[in-house]
């Protein structure tokens, strides 16, 4: 995206957001990097570093292929004006004694697009299908004082504690991460 005009023919509130497809993950992955090099250059600390290349962003995502095609995570994505401008990757834990726990990662919106309540709906639709999998125990991490943690706080998500220094971000200063857990059982 970066340098890409967002225009939309709807309001973001009518964004679909679905379980992307491994085969359209794969065909999609030049929009992925281009949202994943949009979070980084927006400075956040989604683990990796500024100057983040959109062949190294689509590395990053074509390593999660596997895992989407054999089940053992879910990508949501939302769409705008036929354009993946926001993601929530579910990764089911695959410890034996974990059946019941999963991460949640990748929450990103494109930085055009965020307060409008799209994290929100993302976040609640990752939540939905992880357990419509049976996934109930859910876990994060996010950067200390960021949106994100404000979103978590807002979802209903329990925070655990803050880790210190715990990464950079994108600009190579240390960063504390708070830990979020959330029980979704029905
Ligand atoms: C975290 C992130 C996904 C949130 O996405 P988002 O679409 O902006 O999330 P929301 O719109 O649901 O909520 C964000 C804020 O907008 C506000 N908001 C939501 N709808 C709104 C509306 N219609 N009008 C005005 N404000 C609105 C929310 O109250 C919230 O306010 P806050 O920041 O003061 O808490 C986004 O900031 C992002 O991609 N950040 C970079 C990547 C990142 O750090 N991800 C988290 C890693 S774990």
């Amino acid at each position: 995206m970066g340098a890409v005009v967002l225009t939309r023919e709807r309001p973001l509130s009518d964004a679909p957001i679905r379980v992307l497809p491994p085969n359209e993950a794969a065909r999609r992955l030049d929009e992925l990097a281009a949202l994943l090099v949009d979070a980084v250059e927006s400075g956040a600390s989604v683990n990796f570093m500024r100057g983040l290349t959109p062949d190294e962003a689509a590395g990053f995502w074509r390593g999660q292929l596997p895992g989407l095609a054999d089940g053992s995570r879910i990508l949501m994505a939302a769409e705008s004006s036929g354009r993946i401008v926001g993601t929530a990757m579910v990764t089911f834990a695959h410890q034996p004694n974990q059946p019941h726990r999963a991460d949640i990662t990748k929450m990103l919106v494109h930085s055009g697009l965020r307060r409008q309540g799209l994290g929100a709906r993302l976040l609640a639709a990752a939540e939905a299908a992880a357990r419509a999998a049976g996934r109930t125990l859910l876990v994060l991490d996010t950067e200390s004082g960021s949106a994100g943690e404000r979103l978590y706080a807002r979802r209903g998500w329990i925070k655990v504690g803050e880790i210190p220094n715990f990464s950079y971000d994108p600009d190579g200063r240390l960063r504390a991460a708070t830990v979020f857990y959330k029980d979704v059982q029905p």
